[in-house]
C-alpha cells in the first residue's frame, strides 16, 4: 500500500509524533510532504482553478506535483495542530489551492486518516472540518485521530494504534464504502451545475470526460438501493434548480 502523508504542522511535534505513531502501525511505502518546506504562496483569489482550470493557478508549479502524489497514492494521512479553533494557516492555504476539487471531485478509491493535535480544546471540531475537506474532494472514507496533548508528558499510544489499525485493515481491503447522504447531494450539485445551459466550461469538460455524468455516483462505488433511489431524486432536483 502507498500512503502519503501531509504534515499541516510548521513543526516536527505533536501532530507529526501522532502521525509517525499512527503510521508504525501500517504497513506499505510511505512519503512524507511537509506542508511547510513547499513554500505555497497564499491563495490570490483569482479563481482560475475553478474556472479556467486547475493548472492556471499561479502556484500551480507548487500545489499539483502534491495532487498527484495523492492521485498515485492509496491512502492519504493528512495532519494539523489546532490554531485558535481552527486548522493551522499552512493546511487551510493549501486546501484553497484545492477549491477546485469541490467542483471537480476525483478521489473515489482513496481513503484518509486525519490527525489533529492540540493542546486542550478544537481538535474535535477541525479534524470534523478535515474529514469534510477530503469528503469535497471524493476521499471514500476518512478516519480521524484527534488528541489534545496539554500537559502530558507521553504519547498514551494503545487509541492511536487502535484506530489506525481500523484505518489500515480498510485500505488493504480494497472496500469501498456507501458514500454518505451529504456527500451524494453535493456530488449531485456539482454534476447537475455542469449539465446546466450555462456551466463552468472547465467543469463540463471534466464530468464528461470522466464519464462521471452517466452515473449516479462515482462508478467504482456500487450505491445501496436507497442511496441510489435518493441520488437520482436529487439530480432531478439541482437539474431544476440550476
Ligand atoms: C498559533 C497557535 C494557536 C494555537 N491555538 C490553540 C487553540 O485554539 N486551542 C488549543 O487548545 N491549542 C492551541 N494551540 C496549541 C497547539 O494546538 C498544540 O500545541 C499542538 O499540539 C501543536 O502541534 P505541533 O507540535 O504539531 O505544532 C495553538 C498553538 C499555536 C502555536
Amino acid at each position: 500500500m502507498k500512503y502519503l502523508i501531509i504534515n499541516g504542522s510548521p513543526r516536527r511535534k505533536n501532530t507529526y509524533d501522532v502521525i509517525k505513531q499512527a503510521a508504525s502501525n501500517l504497513e506499505g511505502d510511505f512519503e512524507e510532504i511537509h506542508l511547510i518546506e513547499k513554500q505555497i504562496p497564499m491563495c490570490v483569489g483569482c479563481m482560475n482553478c475553478i474556472m479556467i482550470g486547475e493548472d492556471s493557478c499561479p502556484h500551480c508549479d507548487k500545489v499539483q506535483p502534491i495532487v498527484e502524489k495523492i492521485k498515485e497514492c492509496d491512502a492519504v494521512i493528512i495532519g494539523s495542530p489546532v490554531y485558535a479553533m481552527n486548522v493551522s494557516a499552512l493546511l487551510k492555504n493549501f486546501i484553497d489551492h484545492t477549491a477546485y476539487l469541490y467542483h471537480r471531485p476525483q478521489f473515489f478509491t482513496k481513503k484518509g486518516l486525519v490527525v489533529v493535535t492540540t493542546a486542550g480544546a478544537g481538535h474535535k471540531k477541525v479534524a470534523s472540518y478535515i474529514d469534510e475537506t477530503l469528503r469535497h474532494w471524493g476521499v471514500n472514507k476518512v478516519y480521524k485521530i484527534a488528541i489534545a496533548c496539554g500537559g502530558k508528558e507521553t504519547l498514551e499510544t494503545s487509541k492511536i494504534d487502535k484506530d489506525a489499525n481500523k484505518f489500515g485493515k480498510d485500505v488493504e481491503s480494497d472496500n469501498l464504502h456507501n458514500p454518505k447522504f451529504g456527500d451524494i447531494i453535493f456530488f449531485n450539485v456539482w454534476k447537475a451545475m455542469a449539465l446546466s445551459d450555462n456551466p463552468i466550461e472547465v467543469d463540463s469538460k471534466f464530468w464528461k470526460s470522466s464519464g462521471l455524468i452517466n452515473h449516479d455516483f462515482a462508478p467504482e462505488i456500487k450505491l445501496n438501493v436507497i442511496k441510489k433511489l435518493f441520488s437520482k431524486i436529487m439530480f432531478a432536483f439541482f437539474k431544476l434548480i440550476f
